[in-house]
């Protein structure tokens, strides 16, 4: 039996996960305005990720017996008005999902619940991983975005990304 606080932390992050989905696809929905449909097909399989994200928790709590409760979804609140603000604004919501990972990590470890421990050292890594993409995708738009014909090749690019299942199975 896992632990309550490990539960409820649990059961939050599956709506965290899906706030990120949600928030990405605004991301999406932004750039989709700007008619860059790159980068918004870069949001759009970045939402995939994290309704997969979602789902990952989702199944480890059913695989354990827990209960999960589906909350309301929060709104999108980032305001977009440059290029670059989405980019930047994924940069720091990243690094407030490795936060609350961490939370999690330092829990479960109180509690020497092993099991969510080696199931969550995946999402540390992939943590890791999220922070240093987006914070090369700035950087990229830092050096090329003012330029149009970098910008669109940027566009391109991200055009090109194609959706993977993650490498966790349960
Ligand atoms: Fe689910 Fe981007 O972290």
């Amino acid at each position: 039996m896992l632990k309550q606080e490990v539960a409820t932390l649990l059961n939050e992050q599956v709506n965290k996960e899906f706030f990120s989905a949600y928030l990405y696809l605004d991301f999406a929905n932004f750039y989709e305005s700007k008619g860059l449909a790159g980068f918004a097909n870069w949001y759009k399989i970045q939402a995939q990720e994290e309704r997969d994200h979602a789902l990952l928790f989702y199944q480890y709590m059913h695989n354990n017996n827990l209960t999960v409760t589906l909350e309301a979804i929060d709104k999108p609140n980032v305001e977009m008005k440059e290029l670059i603000d989405p980019l930047k604004a994924a940069l720091e919501h990243e690094k407030y999902v490795t936060s609350l990972i961490h939370n999690l990590y330092a829990a479960v470890q109180k509690a020497n619940d092993f099991r969510t421990t080696q199931f969550l050292d995946w999402f540390v890594k992939e943590q890791g991983e999220e922070e240093t993409t987006a914070s090369n995708l700035i950087t990229k738009m830092e050096l090329f975005g003012s330029d149009p014909k970098g910008l669109y090749m940027l566009d391109n690019e991200l055009d090109a990304r194609v959706y993977a299942a993650p490498s966790l199975i349960l």
